[in-house]
């Protein structure tokens, strides 16, 4: 029912194998806290909700520590003295939001303990715990220290202050203006809870082209109601700074980063909003891109605009995320090349509370593009990772397809910066080259439709970001697996078929969509459905035109030496795999290449019945998905389960339509036909 697509991944199910069922039982007889505070609440609700519900009857809440079989959690200076002696080496293993499951003998007696070195630390480990339930794994004798990998792990919200969502798909925003602050939506409290229970930290609350109007104290109250709500469940409020703010609120002049009444301005506006939100976690800001103002408009540079705000929140302890995000229609040889030659020379420049957040890829969001070449390339510079979790060119929330596949792709491409083994996810978790602040930023596919997210399926993307961007190192299969079992069933006989289901849609809408390296190629504006053809708009590079490049010698970008130069931007290494036709992985071929229609890829294809026969195989694919879905009746309640096949039909009629549109278009420079095994358009 509804109510279920409501609950996500912390749906509580009772657990249906009754040996694990009674194990559970056996080591948890009783339940104590050791804390007191709003956070340590929240952990004993949690617990109490979870274990009941999965085993049915509630287990006894003790004061004291009593009896054995109890699961103990509370913070590391509330532990007793004999507690803290056990855990002291562990301790020594983690950071502040890291935490120990173990269990252990205490005065002989047999207990599970949770803890961390504070309330929230404690709050994770809790949900790991209940995810050892959730997902049916023993109890019996647990050891987990673990900890995050990365500081900052943050939902962008696109949201706009009438609360229209720039690329959501899962209706309005959760945050309703009006209302607050006196009217705290039971939404926010479960917003929080689910962002908790993935090891969320932060939430950029407005779009990053928002206007100024939430640094006003009109809007800064409402916020400040959210921090609240918030605080207990370890996520910090960050707010997008428009940076023609002192001019558009402030009644200045001019935004100049370098004119002293704005800096002042900028500085008492920080301490306005440390004076009712003192962990607020700071601005994150989209400057001189696509229109924005920043401090370029002043004869100034990013150096400039990013120093003047990270001094304005830096007594505070505050962070500014400046996105890397630029590309000019002045400079249109090659959008591709323009974040890096703009921002790399900076490096070492910026402030140390400054974090230099960059999409995945050079382009923007694609069902696969190759690594953005910044990462790895600003040692100096701590840099975050932006993922899109909302599927702005993969088919909105109506295709299905599994992101922290394209995440760990992303996640564990080879930069070389540092030789062999310079992958992203070091550069990210700064373990390639250290640096304090670490992040990575995930721009949200929630409103407030029913189920959060529009496609039941969506909620693995949401739940797959906070698992990544806890531990960028994790498996893109393990995500799937654990998220169908506590959003689904524990059933062998549905995990496996949905799983493998899961991790193919990722490669399937790259097929039907883009493969072989193609991109862009997205009807413009809205970006759903295909548009290769669109070549009228203002800007060259918002035309798809522009990315595939299609004429009657071949098809592709060509952005080695012989054309843009895009892949000197990488370590040497790198650029010579990407620069030579022969050892450019073919996912990235037409990204790097403009290939002859005759050219011959490993299967011995030519490249236009290779890229037909991709098409075809994406359609294939979702039609595969669609037999799997058929069978799980069984496993899944009759609302979702209709809600899915829908979606699923819609997606392979689709996946046709991208089909028979792109290569309908391409054929007329081609000149060829379609190969045996491609359907003909219907
Ligand atoms: C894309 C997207 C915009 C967004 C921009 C950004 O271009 O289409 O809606 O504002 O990215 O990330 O700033």
């Amino acid at each position: 029912s509804a109510q279920k697509d409501y609950k996500l991944w912390l749906q509580y199910h009772k657990i249906q194998n009754a040996a694990i069922a009674s194990e559970y039982k056996s080591n948890l007889q009783g339940i104590v806290s050791l804390g007191s505070s709003a956070t340590s609440k929240i952990s004993l609700t949690e617990l109490e909700t979870g274990i009941s519900d999965m085993l049915g009857n509630k287990p006894e809440v003790k004061s004291v520590i009593n009896g054995e079989n109890n699961l103990i959690f509370g913070a590391q200076t509330n532990l007793n003295s004999d507690l803290q002696k056990i855990f002291q080496s562990d301790f020594t293993q983690i950071n502040n939001e890291g935490f120990i499951i173990k269990s252990v003998l205490l005065k002989n007696k047999k207990q599970i303990v949770i803890t961390g070195k504070n309330d929230v630390a404690v709050l994770y480990g809790v949900y790991s715990f209940l995810r050892l339930m959730q997902t049916n794994k023993s109890i019996k004798s647990i050891n987990i220290v673990d900890a995050p990998k990365t500081n900052i792990r943050i939902l962008n919200h696109w949201d706009n202050l009438d609360r229209t969502v720039e690329r959501g798909y899962a209706g309005f925003s959760l945050w309703n203006w009006q209302k607050l602050p006196d009217f705290i939506d039971q939404r926010y409290i479960d917003y929080a809870r689910a962002n908790a229970s993935i090891g969320i930290n932060g939430t950029v609350l407005t779009n990053v082209n928002a206007n100024a109007l939430i640094l006003t104290p009109q809007y800064l109250e409402k916020v400040t109601a959210l921090a609240n709500v918030f605080r207990p469940y370890g996520i910090k409020v960050y707010l997008t700074a428009r940076f023609s703010a002192p001019i558009e609120i402030g009644g200045l002049k001019t935004a100049d980063p370098k004119d002293t009444e704005v800096a002042n301005w900028w500085k008492e506006k920080a301490k306005e909003i440390y004076k009712s939100i003192p962990d607020f976690g700071g601005f994150l800001v989209k400057a001189n891109s696509e229109g924005q103002p920043g401090p370029q408009n002043y004869g100034r540079d990013h150096v400039d605009g990013a120093n003047m705000l990270a001094d304005a929140v830096a007594p505070f302890g505050g962070v500014i995320m400046w996105r890397a995000f630029v590309y000019s229609e002045h400079d249109a040889n090659d959008r591709a090349k323009q974040a890096y030659a703009e921002f790399q020379p900076y490096d070492g420049k910026f402030r140390d509370n400054v974090i230099v957040q960059v999409k995945n890829g050079a382009i923007d969001f694609q069902p696969r593009e190759p690594f953005h070449p910044l990462f790895g390339a600003m040692p100096k510079t701590p840099l975050m990772m932006e993922f899109q979790i909302t599927q702005e060119y993969l088919g909105f929330s109506t295709h299905l397809v599994f992101l922290p596949k394209l995440f760990q792709e992303v996640l564990e491409s080879e930069t070389y910066q540092k030789g062999k083994g310079s992958t992203i996810a070091k550069v990210i978790d700064g373990s390639l080259n250290p640096h304090k602040l670490t992040g990575i930023a995930g721009v949200s596919n929630i409103g407030n439709d029913l189920n959060w997210t529009g496609h039941p399926f969506a909620q693995a993307n949401w739940y797959g970001f906070g698992r990544l961007a806890w531990n960028p190192y994790l498996d893109a299969e393990i995500i799937a697996d654990e998220w169908l079992r506590a959003t689904f069933s524990n059933d062998e006989n549905f995990i496996k078929p949905v799983k493998d289901m899961m991790l193919t849609s990722r490669e399937a809408v790259v097929n039907y969509m883009t493969p072989l390296g193609l991109h862009h190629i997205m009807d413009t504006g809205h970006h759903y459905g295909p548009g290769p053809w669109v070549s009228n708009l203002s800007r060259p590079e918002w035309n798809p035109t522009y990315y595939h490049k299609a004429d009657k010698n071949g098809i592709g970008f060509d952005r080695s030496k012989t054309g843009t130069n895009a892949t000197a931007q990488y370590a040497a290494e790198g650029e010579k795999i990407f620069d030579n036709l022969e050892t450019c992985p073919e996912k990235d071929l037409l990204w790097f290449h403009h290939v002859s229609w005759d050219y011959k890829l490993k299967s011995g294809q030519t490249l236009w019945n290779g890229m037909a026969l991709k098409y075809q195989e994406g359609v294939n694919q979702v039609k595969e998905m669609q037999n799997t879905w058929s069978k799980t009746k069984k496993y899944v309640d009759s609302e979702r389960y209709k809600e899915v096949e829908m979606l699923l039909a819609i997606q392979y009629k689709e996946a046709k339509w991208w089909r028979d549109a792109c290569l309908l278009y391409f054929q007329q420079y081609s000149g060829k036909e379609l190969p045996v095994g491609v359907e003909k358009s219907t």
